[in-house]
C-alpha cells in the first residue's frame, strides 16, 4: 500500500538524536502530499539534523496513517494527532510547542511551498543576522504561480490592512512559509491567537518589531493534490485577528461573534413574537417563551457553526450542547434581570440599567457557554 522509505545517511547530531531544526507541518486531507514532501525535506535538508513534525486534525482521509507509517521508518518523522479540534494557527503553535531543537520551521505540505529554502533560513538563524526568516511572494524576484487573480488581490488588500492598523512592516505578513527561533516563539506564544490562519502575521504583531526578521523570495508554487482549505471564514479570523491585536487582547473573535448572534437572538426573538401574537393570536406568555426558545435554538446553531466553528458539536453531542445551552441562556437572564434590578435601585436610569442586565447577559452566556457547551 505505501512505498518502502529508505532514509538517507546519518549526521552525528542526528545519531545523538538532537535535531537542530523541527520543520512543523500543518496537515488536513494531505494525504497524497506528505510523503512527498518528507521526501523532498530528506533531499534538501543535507547538512542540519532535522526532524519533521506532522500535525494533523484527524483527517478524513487518514493522512495520519500515512504519517504514522513514515514515522515507523524514520525515527525524524514525527506525528501529532489531534482529536475534536480544527485550526492552522493552532496546529502550528502546537507543532512548534513540540519541538525541543532550536529551530522551528513551518511549512504548508501541499508543496506550494519551496522547501529549498529552508537550508538558507537555517544559515540566517544560525549566523544571529535573524530571529524569524520569512519566505515572502512581495519582494523582489518573487514568483507567485500558485495565485490566481481574486487571490492575489484579497492578500494584498489583507497585508495592506495588517501593515497599517498592526504596523507590521514585513512585505508578506500572510505567508505561511517561516523559520523561527524556538526559544523567541516560546516567550510570544501565551499571547498568540489558536484561531484563524494568519499565525506570522499574529507573531510580527505580537513581537512589536522586536524579532531580527529577514524576508527571502520563494516561488509559490501551485497545489499538485487535494484542494485549499482557505474560504470565505478565514476572512472573518483575519479581521478577528486584526482586532484582537488592536484591542490588546480586550475583544476576542469569539466574543464579538458570540455578542453578534446574540444582537440577532434579539431580531429573531422579536419577530417570533410578533408572528405568535399577529398571526397565531397566541396569548403573550405563550407567544414571549416561544420567542425565547426559538431564538436560543437560533442562537445555539449558529454560534455552532461560526462562533465555535473549529469545536463544532456534531451528532448526539448537538443534542447536549442545545439543553445546556438553554440551561446556561436560563440562568443567563437571571444574571441579567439581577444586576439591571440593583443598578436601577441606585440609579433609576431604564437605559443603564437595561445594557448592564444585557451585558452581563452577554459575557454570563459567553463564559459559561465556553465552559460548558463548546468545551474544549
Ligand atoms: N492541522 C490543520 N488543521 N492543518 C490545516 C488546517 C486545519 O484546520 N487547515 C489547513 N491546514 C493545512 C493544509 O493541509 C496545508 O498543509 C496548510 O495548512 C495550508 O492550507 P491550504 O488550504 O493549502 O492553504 P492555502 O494554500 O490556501 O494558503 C496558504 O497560503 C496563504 C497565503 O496566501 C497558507 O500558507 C496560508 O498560511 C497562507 O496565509
Ligand atoms: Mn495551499
Amino acid at each position: 500500500m505505501y512505498d518502502a522509505i529508505k532514509p538517507g545517511p546519518e549526521t552525528p547530531s542526528q545519531a545523538a538524536g538532537l535535531p537542530q531544526l523541527s520543520v512543523v507541518v500543518p496537515t488536513f486531507n494531505e494525504r497524497d502530499n506528505v510523503t512527498v514532501l518528507y521526501r523532498r525535506l530528506d533531499a534538501t535538508l543535507k547538512d542540519v539534523a532535522w526532524e519533521v513534525i506532522f500535525v494533523d486534525d484527524n483527517s478524513p482521509d487518514g493522512t495520519w496513517d500515512v504519517v504514522r507509517h513514515l514515522a515507523s521508518q524514520d525515527s525524524r518523522v514525527r506525528c501529532i494527532r489531534r482529536i475534536g479540534r480544527r485550526g492552522l494557527s493552532g496546529a502550528c503553535i502546537e507543532g512548534i510547542l513540540a519541538s525541543s531543537a532550536p529551530y522551528a520551521a513551518v511549512i504548508d505540505a501541499d508543496l506550494q511551498h519551496d522547501e529549498t529554502q529552508l537550508p538558507k533560513m537555517v544559515g540566517l538563524l544560525q549566523s544571529g543576522e535573524a530571529e524569524l526568516v520569512v519566505g515572502s511572494r512581495y519582494i523582489e524576484g518573487y514568483r507567485a504561480d500558485g495565485f490566481n487573480k481574486s487571490r492575489a488581490g484579497a492578500s494584498a488588500f489583507a497585508t495592506e490592512i495588517a501593515q497599517r492598523a498592526l504596523k507590521v512592516e514585513i512585505a508578506d505578513p500572510m505567508s505561511g512559509f517561516f523559520m523561527i527561533r524556538r526559544d523567541r516563539f516560546e516567550q510570544l506564544a501565551p499571547q498568540l491567537s489558536t484561531q484563524g490562519f494568519k499565525i506570522l502575521l499574529d507573531v510580527v504583531a505580537t513581537a512589536h518589531g522586536k524579532l531580527r526578521t529577514v524576508e527571502i523570495p520563494y516561488t509559490f508554487g501551485a497545489r499538485q493534490h487535494g484542494e485549499s482549505k482557505l474560504d470565505s471564514m478565514v476572512a472573518l479570523d483575519f479581521l478577528g485577528l486584526v482586532l484582537a491585536k488592536l484591542t490588546h487582547d480586550v475583544i476576542s473573535l469569539r466574543f464579538l461573534l458570540f455578542a453578534m448572534v446574540g444582537a440577532l437572538g434579539l431580531v429573531v426573538h422579536l419577530t417570533t413574537l410578533f408572528i405568535a401574537l399577529e398571526v397565531f393570536g397566541a396569548p403573550f406568555p405563550q407567544a414571549q417563551a416561544t420567542g425565547a426558545i426559538v431564538a436560543m435554538t437560533s442562537n445555539f446553531i449558529l454560534n455552532n457553526f461560526l462562533t465555535y466553528r473549529d469545536q463544532r458539536l456534531k451528532g448526539f453531542a448537538i443534542v447536549r450542547g442545545l439543553l445546556l445551552f438553554y440551561l446556561v441562556c436560563g440562568v443567563g437572564l437571571l444574571a441579567n434581570v439581577g444586576v439591571a434590578f440593583s443598578v436601577y435601585d441606585q440609579e433609576p436610569i431604564w437605559w443603564l440599567a437595561g445594557a448592564a442586565g444585557a451585558l452581563m447577559g452577554v459575557v454570563w452566556n459567553y463564559a459559561m457557554s465556553g465552559l460548558f457547551v463548546w468545551r474544549k
